[in-house]
């Protein structure tokens, strides 16, 4: 468009009708410099009496995708100008049309609020997403959102965050028509028929709430209680309710100081933390953006049980063919059963279609023998975690793989080099170890090995994101990131228990600072006898400190077949899936104690069973950033957070840290060494704590 650039506004003119083009890669969010720019293109529409409309429109991938999140953290940043640009907008006498493409999100579905008509392409969606990264919308999203398509949906679409899509939108009032074609074109094609029409400036600030009963707001209210770490959900069913009961102009002010709180809270902090470390996690330093891909257009994966069948879901899901192998036509149809029984629950649920299930069951392909796998570009093996068996297994697929194929373990603790090595192709291995439920959990590991080639790694890296998965790429160690921090967390809590303290004690404490679930509880959900054989299996290869009563109860309660949920038995006794407390457990836990001469307390108390339970844990992550395992602390938060229930508005371990005080962790450790002795070094500080200590630096700035 020829016109004036106002960097990264443009204001042009076709014939009668005044132009605003934002264009400001990657999601055009709105930062200063847009502001800036729409000021001034509004300053040329209001001074142009030759015009008759205005059309706001967007370049590249999609409209407005919000505020600019990163300006959220400068110590000035305030709503106000921007609220007032949008009330400007509104004001305007001359018909203002906002044209939608892409993800109309938070600033940006406010912009388009404040814009008197809206017209979108199919394909767009529309949400205020803020309370996922701790906030409300500050933009009136919270009023002018009610006013247009009742209170009822905007509470939903306020307090849950996600999209609706244009039909959703029309159908609502949040859109007035869609049509297909280029922004500007559908900008265009929509004000010619307002202009038939004769239709005048419409101001939602000035519509009528169509007002949510009270019960369902009581509802949200209670809901939003239940979460005390997202304060924004109770803020944002205030704000609903003002917008209902109030006059625009006190809902505004309502709003206004509601966002203020939130933008400083600790928890929307963590969680904007948590919103870019995400989004780092995907880059490999030193790969170049543009490195070349192996294409995947097919994948093979040996193994049909909860674990090879949840990932296969994954692809198929992503509408990648897949082929599930297995020893026998049993285990074969077994696994192909529990897929579909998958998905037939997702149907019954309404989340998928008939059609949705059986084109995904037929994307899916069984097979007895190794080379059906012959074809595929990536094979991932799922089996059993056993050295030796997945040793056998990736020999095979060294073998039957496709030259240029990659080959993936899901392994979750083995040595992906020696498995690398196994394969006879080590630069094509990587690891790919993925959480169980692997239909559910977002995390994925992506273990690079000291040969795996860089496309292998940014092939893995891109087609993570294709399968909706958040993935971290972690370099070869026992556990990897995840597991290997969690380990230390499961040492304290059987110590603990081994000390006196109740397993639900030990959950509880960390249960109550938001975490899904404790040690104990998770154990038993994942299975006693999967965590004990890990131990064994770790034993064996001489990964254990010498001392006997490390992880004992674990390995106790496997001997005596306590596997947990799955036998209604573990660190609790179970009915359904209700945890009670079993006094077994603790008689047993005295008696490991008394054999292995522990010294028992009276109970560890809440605030020492954080501290033994969290200290070493994040002591653990400083030595894997400090040995290269992690590329950077916002990996391992992102780890903790996607795939351990870790408190998202707590932003992770390494987060948590800096907020805890690096120093005040190091005393801490201190202290417990003295107290407990340290033949073992499990109170060892990481050298790279001390590092920090010393030059008085927070973590979150390392390797920067
Ligand atoms: N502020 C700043 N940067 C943003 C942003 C925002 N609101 N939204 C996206 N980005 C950046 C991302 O950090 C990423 O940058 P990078 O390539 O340097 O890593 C880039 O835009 C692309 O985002 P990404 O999420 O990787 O792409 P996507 O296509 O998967 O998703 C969105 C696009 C817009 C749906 C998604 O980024 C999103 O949900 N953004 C947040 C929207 C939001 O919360 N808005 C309200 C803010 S008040």
């Amino acid at each position: 468009m020829s016109g004036l650039k106002i960097a990264p506004v443009t204001f042009g003119r076709e014939g009668r009708i005044g132009l605003i083009l934002i264009d400001n890669p990657p999601v055009n969010a709105i930062s200063g410099a847009v502001i800036a720019g729409l000021t001034e293109a509004l300053n040329r529409f209001e001074a142009a009496d030759d015009l008759d409309v205005l059309v706001l429109y967007c370049a590249g991938r999609t409209f407005v995708a919000g505020a600019d999140i990163a300006i959220f953290e400068d110590p000035g940043f305030s709503a106000q100008p921007f609220n007032t640009l949008l009330a400007r907008i509104e004001s305007q006498s001359r018909p203002v049309v906002a044209a939608l493409h892409g993800t109309v999100l938070g600033g940006g579905l406010e912009l388009a609020m404040a814009c008197h008509h809206r017209v979108a392409r199919p394909g767009t969606r529309l949400g205020l997403p803020e309370v996922k990264i701790g906030l409300i919308p500050g933009s009136l999203g919270t009023q002018r959102l009610p006013r247009l398509v009742g209170a009822d949906l905007a509470l939903e679409m306020i307090t849950n965050g996600r999209m609706i899509d244009a039909a959703k939108a029309l159908q609502s009032g949040l859109i007035d028509v869609i049509t297909d074609g280029e922004p500007r074109a559908i900008g265009l094609e929509a004000l010619t028929a307002l202009l038939a029409l004769g239709a005048s400036p419409r101001r939602t600030s000035q519509l009528g709430v169509r007002p949510a009963s009270p019960e369902v707001l009581d509802k949200a209210e209670a809901a939003a209680s239940k979460k005390p770490g997202w304060p924004q959900l109770a803020a944002a069913v205030r704000c609903v309710r003002a917008a209902q009961t109030l006059p625009y102009a006190e809902g505004e002010v309502m709003e206004a100081a509601e966002f203020e709180r939130l933008l400083s809270s600790p928890s929307s902090k963590a969680l904007r933390h948590l919103f870019f470390a995400e989004r780092e996690a995907s880059k490999i330093p030193g790969l170049a953006r543009e490195t070349t891909l192996r294409p995947i257009r097919k994948v093979g994966i040996v193994g049909a049980g909860t674990m090879g069948g949840g990932i296969a879901m994954n692809f198929a899901n992503a509408g990648i063919p897949t082929v599930l192998v297995e020893v026998n036509a049993e285990a074969l149809q077994r696994g192909l059963d529990l897929v579909r029984k998958n998905y037939e629950a997702s149907a019954a649920k309404g989340w998928l279609t008939a059609g949705q299930v059986s084109q995904r069951m037929g994307l899916l392909q069984g097979a007895l023998d190794y080379a059906a796998l012959a074809d595929c570009d990536l094979v991932i093996e799922a089996v059993f975690e056993n050295l030796a068996l997945k040793q056998e297994v990736c020999a095979k697929l060294g073998a039957v793989a496709r030259p240029g194929a990659i080959i993936a373990t899901n392994t979750s603790t083995l040595d992906v080099d020696v498995l690398a090595r196994a394969t006879g192709r080590p630069a094509d291995v990587v690891g790919m170890h993925f959480f169980s439920p692997a239909n559910v959990m977002r995390l994925l590991e992506v273990v690079r090995g000291a040969k795996t080639e860089p496309d292998v790694l940014a092939t893995v890296m891109k087609l993570a994101a294709a399968i909706g998965k958040v993935a971290v790429v972690s370099g070869v160690c026992y556990g990897f990131i995840g597991n290997r921090m969690a380990e230390v967390y499961m040492r304290e809590a059987d110590f603990m228990i081994m000390e006196g303290a109740e397993p639900a004690q030990v959950d509880a404490a960390v249960e109550s600072l938001g975490f899904a679930m404790g040690p104990c509880r998770m154990l038993d959900m994942a299975g006693v006898d999967v965590g004990a054989k890990a131990v064994i299996e770790h034993g064996k290869v001489g990964g254990l400190p010498d001392d006997p009563s490390y992880r004992a109860l674990v390995q106790q309660l496997f001997k005596l077949g306590r596997h947990g949920q799955k036998t209604a038995k573990g660190y609790y006794r179970y009915e359904g899936r209700t945890p009670a407390s079993d006094p077994e457990v603790m008689t047993m836990a005295r008696e490991l104690a008394d054999q292995y001469g522990m010294v028992r307390q009276q109970g560890p108390g809440a605030d020492e069973i954080v501290e033994r339970l969290l200290y070493p844990l994040i002591n653990e992550g400083l030595k894997i950033l400090e040995e290269g395992i992690a590329y950077r602390p916002e990996d391992i938060d992102v780890v903790w957070v996607a795939g351990y229930g870790f408190p998202d508005f707590r932003g992770g371990p390494m987060w948590m840290a800096d907020s805890i005080g690096l120093d005040v962790i190091a005393k801490r450790l201190a202290h417990y060494a003295a107290r407990r002795g340290d033949a073992h070094g499990y109170w060892k500080p990481a050298k790279l704590l001390l590092e920090l200590i010393a030059s008085n630096r927070p973590l979150a700035k390392w390797g920067r």
